[in-house]
């Protein structure tokens, strides 16, 4: 008769036993689980929770400010947010191979997360949202890179944390009602999946201010006509790209060589295999119009009929 009270209960007792007057950092990456553990530890220790969030200027429109708005704004807790787009971009420069890509923001992440944890004092515990499917699959999630690179123990040696890992036993599906339970915004709790890497991975060849700025545009767009539709928990993952590909269009007098969108939507369960969503035409034709008129330097967009296998969800 096991109930997500009951859950949140035990938990909370847990960890103030665990824990005690000492002081836990946790890693905010922008997405479901770290969130949940971040409302979890308010709960049961308050301002004994320090959250460090690094924004790498990867993320989606409007997304760095809900998390800052419903945990920081709304219920107080302590947030330090690092503002870290510049160097993430300034280190992805000149970068096309999307492994290559990966890595950097890994590292990146990682870097910027240990400085500005090595500038507080007196911490004891490092919390981390570690489901129950990151513990079976061990080591094929790159989530949260915080997460894997903390476990394989390479901190620092003045860093030495002990883990308190809450929703460990929790599916995916358990952990975002235990989110509702504690007040997140349902928006943020039930989000498509998103990768740890961005919006990087979504612009082909070397990332630039102005392309992310497409990427993000037409994204929000494709979100928001989705979100209208009702689609939103129809399908499983939908995102803009920003191909490389530029060609020729007409906008009013004038001949135009601009970029192609493609507009990614499929359903899955989960993520190993997927299936191109059916979409309405005249839904196509709304986003179509939209993200040409309202997204710079765009002039077409394409719809990617591919499943998966043989393509990827993502295109990079
Ligand atoms: P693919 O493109 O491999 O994607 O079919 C399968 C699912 O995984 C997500 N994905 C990632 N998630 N880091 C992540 O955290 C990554 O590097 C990464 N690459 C892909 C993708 O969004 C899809 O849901």
């Amino acid at each position: 008769n096991w109930t997500m009270e009951d859950f949140i209960d035990t938990q909370v007792e847990k960890i103030r036993q665990e824990v005690g007057s000492e002081k836990v950092l946790l890693g905010l990456s922008g997405g479901v689980d770290s969130s949940v553990v971040a409302m979890l530890l308010h709960r049961a220790i308050g301002d004994q929770l320090t959250c460090i969030f690094v924004d790498h200027g990867l993320l989606r429109q409007g997304e760095a400010e809900q998390v800052m708005a419903s945990l920081s704004d709304r219920f107080g807790l302590n947030v330090i947010k690092v503002d870290a787009s510049k160097t993430f971009l300034d280190k992805l420069k000149g970068v096309t191979d999307p492994e290559q890509k990966r890595k950097i923001i890994g590292k990146e992440f990682i870097d910027t997360f240990d400085a500005e944890a090595s500038k507080l004092k007196g911490i004891k515990f490092l919390a981390q949202g570690t489901l129950y499917t990151d513990v079976i699959e061990s080591g094929t999630s790159n989530a949260q890179t915080i997460k894997s690179h903390h476990n394989v123990g390479g901190l620092p040696e003045d860093m030495q944390f002990k883990l308190i890992e809450p929703l460990r036993t929790l599916f995916k599906d358990e952990a975002r009602e235990l989110g509702e339970k504690l007040g997140l915004p349902h928006d943020l709790v039930w989000r498509q999946p998103f990768p740890g890497p961005g919006l990087a991975i979504r612009i082909l060849g070397e990332i630039t201010a102005d392309k992310l700025e497409i990427v993000r545009v037409s994204d929000a767009i494709l979100r928001e006509e989705v979100k209208n539709a009702g689609l939103e928990s129809e399908i499983w993952q939908y995102f803009t790209v920003l191909t490389g590909v530029r060609s020729v269009g007409v906008m009013g007098d004038g001949r135009t060589f601009d970029y192609t969108i493609a507009v990614r939507a499929i359903t899955s369960i989960d993520g190993m295999t997927a299936d191109f969503y059916r979409m309405d035409w005249d839904l196509m034709q709304k986003i179509s119009t939209r993200i040409v008129n309202e997204t710079p330097r765009v002039n077409r967009v394409v719809y990617d009929v591919t499943s998966k296998p043989p393509a990827t969800i993502e295109w990079e």
